[in-house]
């Protein structure tokens, strides 16, 4: 069974860890990190973009796939299944689908519009017993080979969004998605805690995981990060582990051409990325 975020993050807060979300791509992605969650006995949040969603043949593909692979591996620590920074359809598709948990990301529209949408989605996953993230300041990153650097959220504004009664928040503190650039200044802890004073208790997810250094990612837990997102360096893991498999000739010995044999260093290498940083953000044994 999928359970709404809320419960594992309110949790997380109050026990100053973070729960990881982890971005899935396809059955193996899937596989691999549910198996590392149930293992090392940790809530899970898994992904979906929207175009990941397109990419596995719909959320309808995805939520029954993740929900029958919770039943057939018997997992039994808490996952919820996660839009990640959907649109305002892509959040109805996504609930219609049965997601348990959504991101609606209006960061884009002006604060006005963003409030309006996310007060909608708010009453609507609260009837079903959905957690809903939104986001104010938009998360940078990689688009057509240039590196925008993050924008910063206005507090006022956070402040504005989380008081309709989100689950989550994810403010733009100087984060960005994919591979940080090296003139990157690092987190702004200084807005992180201006936004922590004006929302109080609401948990706050931190985007773009991968490659925030050990112990910035502590520094913004002690501060109300309650949920970080990891997609890129799975995507990493995995693809080094499998070009490794390639280049050692490994594909053209005996059956080594089998997906099951040809993807299996790539599930393995996501499944210690995976348990990297559960034991980075706290969440082992958190279940
Ligand atoms: P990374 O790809 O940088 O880990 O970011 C993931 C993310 O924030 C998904 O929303």
């Amino acid at each position: 069974m999928l359970v709404s975020a809320k419960e594992m993050l309110t949790k997380a807060r109050e026990g100053k860890y973070a729960v990881g979300q982890f971005n899935i791509n396809n059955l193996e992605w899937t596989k691999a990190i549910l198996q590392t969650a149930q293992e090392l006995n940790s809530p899970v949040i898994l992904g979906v973009s929207e175009g990941a969603g397109k990419y596995m043949c719909g959320f309808k593909t995805v939520a029954d796939m993740v929900k029958a692979m919770v039943e057939e591996l018997k997992i039994t620590v808490p996952v919820a299944l996660h839009l990640d920074h959907g649109s305002y359809e892509g959040a109805k598709k996504c609930i219609e689908a049965g997601f348990s948990s959504i991101m609606f990301d209006g960061s884009h529209y002006a604060i006005e519009e963003n409030i309006e949408k996310t007060k909608e989605l708010v009453e609507t996953c609260n009837k079903l017993g959905l957690s809903l993230e939104a986001e104010v300041g938009s998360i940078g990153g990689e688009e057509d080979g240039v590196v925008g650097l993050g924008e910063c959220a206005d507090p006022a504004e956070c402040k504005m969004i989380a008081d309709l009664g989100v689950t989550m928040l994810a403010a733009g503190i100087g984060n960005i998605h994919g591979k940080y650039p090296a003139n990157w200044p690092g987190l702004r802890f200084d807005v992180l805690a201006s936004i922590k004073e004006k929302v109080g208790d609401m948990p706050l997810v931190l985007h773009g995981g991968t490659g925030i250094p050990a112990e910035m990612i502590k520094e913004a837990i002690s501060l109300g990060v309650a949920k970080i997102n990891v997609n890129t360096e799975c995507q990493l893991a995995f693809a080094e582990a499998t070009r490794k498999y390639i280049e050692a000739g490994k594909d053209l010995e005996g059956k080594g051409f089998d997906p099951r044999k040809l993807l299996a260093p790539g599930a393995e290498a996501i499944k210690a990325t995976v348990k990297e940083k559960m034991e980075l953000f706290g969440s082992i044994n958190k279940a």
